[in-house]
């Protein structure tokens, strides 16, 4: 993983990693956080232009040693999981609420709480998600 940019921090308060920070969601949460004030730290996959008061870690969210540097003083962590199996999510969960004191996750509505089995493959992966991240100790 490597650092694209570390401007000098005038923020205060907690730190917010935003995971999928260069996709439609994540773009548009690390835009508002930034609006707010809000110290935010953006994960991409790729490295990305360095945009001042936002810091930006390379890193792919299944890779474990990669994800733990992306978690140095990271207070709470907005997770997108754009994979198409939440197994692997698993070791990246333990990560982050080990790491972090709250972890939001971009679930879907289509979620169905009340049913074991999903309408579609990318709703059965999000209910898998939550049940992971809710199972967690
Ligand atoms: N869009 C919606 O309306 C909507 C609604 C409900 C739920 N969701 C869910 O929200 C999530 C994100 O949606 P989106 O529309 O923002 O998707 P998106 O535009 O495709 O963005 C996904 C982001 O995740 C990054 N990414 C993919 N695989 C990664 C990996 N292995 N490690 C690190 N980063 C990785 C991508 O990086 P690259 O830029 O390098 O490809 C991209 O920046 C999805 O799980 C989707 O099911 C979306």
């Amino acid at each position: 993983m490597s650092d694209t940019s570390r401007p000098a921090d005038t923020h205060s308060g907690p730190t917010i990693l935003v995971t999928g920070a260069a996709g439609n969601l994540g773009r548009e949460v690390v835009n508002r956080l930034q609006a707010r004030g809000v110290r935010v730290r953006r994960l991409n996959r790729r490295a990305v232009d360095p945009r001042p008061g936002i810091e930006s870690v390379v890193g792919d969210l299944t890779d474990p040693t990669a994800v733990r540097a992306a978690l140095v003083n990271v207070d709470a962590v907005f997770l997108v999981w754009p994979l198409l199996d939440a197994t692997p999510a698993r070791r990246l969960a333990e990560e982050l609420v080990e790491a972090a004191s709250q972890v939001v996750y971009l679930s879907s509505t289509a979620v169905d709480d009340h049913n074991p089995d999903q309408s579609d493959p990318i709703v059965e992966i999000h209910a898998d998600m939550e049940a992971l991240l809710t199972d967690l100790p």
